[in-house]
């Protein structure tokens, strides 16, 4: 076991930060706790690549538009607290809400333009409003080298390098591969919602994604985006969205590009799922 630190003040963890000295490097991995293997691929990386790990644990009031998902989003801070005692040695952030959004809070505004409008954008109205908003207040608590974010949520990354990009921040956004079990599910804190017949139903998520790559081989893109629109008639997920988009813009795509995405959220029974897959990884133009 490795020694976990836990703050749960904003004066309490930068008093522990700046005991540490100027000079170490400090990575960052922002997270709503339940953590799963997933978030610990994170951490990995960032004591990988950082002297000291910090990992925040707040389910962001913000960017939940559905009250009830905000309710039911599991908590567990002891056992998350035991998962990364064992990943390795990490400075753990728990505020409290009023610690991250004090009276005082002046709310980032930032115009996020197309790539926020689309997928999770179109149907989580505000979601990433709340998203900039609670990472840009880390990034200014935790003052990080490195932050990490999972591909998994790969439009929220897309936001989050766009925020950097325009606040000028100065900390570099480290990507991380998804993290699947088994059976291709990507690991989520929701699964645990799922039921042991649910959780085999939610597979057909990432099959779908499979054949989405094989028959991005031989059909256009808007063939592609049919047959597995309708493949999911045919299963017991309801499908929120299914899009083949360009990985920098987040538009949907007409004609195949190099790291052509395709990105898909289901429903499993109540358990909104989201996941996505690259469809093209080198485009082999015929001369
Ligand atoms: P959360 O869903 O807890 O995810 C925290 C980080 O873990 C995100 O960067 C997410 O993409 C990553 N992650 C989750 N499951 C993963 C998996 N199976 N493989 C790889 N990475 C995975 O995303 C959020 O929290 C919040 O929006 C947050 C950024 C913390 C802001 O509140």
């Amino acid at each position: 076991m490795n020694k976990t630190h836990t703050f749960h003040t904003v004066i309490s963890l930068q008093d522990y930060l700046n005991s540490k000295g100027t000079d170490k490097k400090i990575g960052f991995v922002p997270t709503m706790g339940a953590l799963h293997q997933g978030h610990i691929t994170l951490v990995y990386e960032a004591l990988n690549l950082a002297d000291i790990v910090v990992v925040s644990i707040f389910v962001n009031p913000t960017q939940f538009n559905n009250s009830e998902d905000l309710v039911k989003y599991p908590r567990t801070l002891e056992a998350d607290t035991m998962l990364l005692s064992q990943a390795g040695e990490t400075v753990i952030f728990a505020p409290n809400v009023t610690d991250i959004y004090p009276e005082d809070y002046q709310e980032l505004n930032l115009e996020l333009g197309e790539i926020a409008d689309v997928m999770e954008g179109r149907f989580r109205p505000g979601h990433f409003k709340g998203v900039v908003n609670v990472v840009n207040r880390l990034f200014e608590i935790v003052k990080p080298d490195f932050a990490f974010f999972g591909e998994k949520d790969f439009q929220q990354l897309a936001v989050i390098k766009f925020m950097v990009d325009k606040l000028n921040l100065n900390v570099k956004i480290i990507p991380c591969k998804i993290y699947r079990e088994e059976s291709g599910l990507a690991s989520s804190s929701r699964n645990s919602r799922l039921s042991e017949s649910e959780l085999v139903d939610a597979e057909f998520i990432y099959k779908s994604l499979v054949l989405a790559k094989e028959l991005s081989a031989k059909n256009e893109v808007a063939e592609v985006k049919s047959i597995i629109e309708e493949s999911y008639n045919d299963s017991v997920l309801e499908l929120e969205y299914f899009e083949i988009v360009d990985p920098l813009t987040l538009q949907p795509l007409t004609k195949w590009i190099d790291g052509a995405h395709a990105c898909v959220v289901a429903y499993c029974g109540e358990v909104r799922l989201i996941d996505n897959m690259c469809l093209i990884e080198t485009l082999h133009v015929s001369k």
